[in-house]
């Protein structure tokens, strides 16, 4: 019920702000139409630094027979993944050309939306890591974001590797610890299994699905969303502190933002490379400063005001029923022909703003 209302105000939201046109982006607006609608290929999707990241294991570093990774560097960060979709395009090729309905994309997309909005960057401000003025392609281990990333870009990487899809041995890639809280990771495919091995395990399975090829799309998706929700799991317990380098309104979206995560996951929510690109317009183009109360950031569209009041609508009816508003949306997820209409629902949505 709590949910069917939020969603209703997502869609009743989207129509009148656009039809009524009361947040004033027109310049904005028109700009985001015209490059979704004039896209004329399909690398215009891709997140920003794709070209110039790493594509292959030879071009990091080796040191004692093994690739050594700097993953606080967005550059080597981004490889990872842009190695990941490399290994695993051949499995997904049935579905799309491209490697486009690799569900993979969701987390580089997702992660290239974090470089760009700046959120990976210190928050503290006491270095210049992630800073236009300093290192801006350094990733900050005060960011809440870069943290929690790192969950989703390590941990499926090592996956990866262990479960074969890579084509390198497991003892052969390791990861350079950050300048603190260095208990709070895994560098290496054994030690993260040992340190998480619920989270390995559920990637693990993932790729197991993956490459037996008889799974469709949206199998696929139940385990990728179930390792995904695993990896969070970890990163809740872990970073409560850092929202407090924020303003009020960013560590509210932070909230709220890993909590519509899982609620993405019940209906499964297809992390396509297209339907990322589209669906990320609608989130913030910079980070939250006190004082940008959605629906009415005046350099935000209509779409970002929404989902930003749509997000902090759907932690508030969280909170308000103790949680049973998940337990509700789960159970009606399992429901298929709920999950199908719910997936419509977003898509419509994704249609009418793009
Ligand atoms: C809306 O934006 C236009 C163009 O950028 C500007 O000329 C106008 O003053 C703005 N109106 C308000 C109410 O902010
Ligand atoms: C990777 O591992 C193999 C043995 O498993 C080793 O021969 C090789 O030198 C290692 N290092 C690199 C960088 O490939
Ligand atoms: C994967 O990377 C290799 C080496 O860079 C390249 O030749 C190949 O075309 C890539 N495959 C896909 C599917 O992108
Ligand atoms: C993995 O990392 C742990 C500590 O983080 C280390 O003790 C171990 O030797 C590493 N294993 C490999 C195979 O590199």
């Amino acid at each position: 019920m709590a949910l069917h209302l939020s969603w209703t105000s997502v869609i009743v939201g989207c129509i009148s702000a656009s039809l009524a046109g009361i947040f004033n982006n027109s310049d904005l607006y028109p700009r985001l139409w015209k490059e979704s609608s004039g896209a004329s290929s399909i690398s215009d999707a891709y997140p920003p630094l794709w070209k110039e990241s790493p594509g292959e294991f030879s071009d990091y570093k080796v040191e004692n027979g093994k690739y050594v990774i700097n993953v606080w560097h967005y550059l080597e960060r981004m490889g990872t993944y842009k190695i990941l979709l490399n290994k695993t395009a051949k499995y997904f090729e049935k579905f799309a050309p491209e490697n486009e309905q690799n569900i993979l994309w969701g987390l580089p997309v997702h992660h290239g939306w974090q470089y760009y909005t700046g959120r990976l960057a210190d928050p503290t401000q006491r270095t210049g890591c992630g800073h236009e003025s300093g290192d801006h392609l350094c990733i900050s281990v005060d960011s809440w974001w870069a943290d929690f990333n790192y969950y989703l870009s390590a941990m499926p990487f090592l996956a990866a590797i262990d479960s074969g899809i890579m084509g390198i041995s497991s003892d052969n890639v390791t990861f350079l610890p950050p300048s603190k809280d260095q208990m709070s990771f895994c560098y290496n495919v054994s030690s993260c299994h040992s340190s998480f091995p619920e989270a390995m395990k559920k990637w693990n399975e993932f790729y197991q699905h993956v490459k037996s090829c008889s799974d469709n799309l949206d199998d696929l998706l139940k385990y990728l969303w179930a390792a995904h929700v695993s990896s969070l799991k970890i990163a809740h317990k872990n970073f409560h502190d850092r929202l407090k380098y924020y303003s009020k309104q960013e560590a509210d979206f932070e909230r709220s933002w890993a909590l519509f995560v899982d609620y993405l996951a019940p209906p499964r929510f297809p992390t396509t490379l297209t339907r990322m690109y589209e669906f990320q317009k609608g989130l913030p183009t910079r980070m939250l400063a006190s004082g940008d109360i959605a629906p009415f950031i005046k350099d935000f569209t209509g779409f970002q005001n929404t989902v930003l009041l749509a997000l902090n609508f759907i932690r508030k009816v969280h909170e308000y029923t103790g949680t049973l508003s998940f337990t509700v949306w789960k159970t009606l997820m399992k429901v298929k022909v709920a999950r199908k209409l719910f997936l419509e629902i977003l898509e419509f949505i994704l249609h009418f703003f793009n």
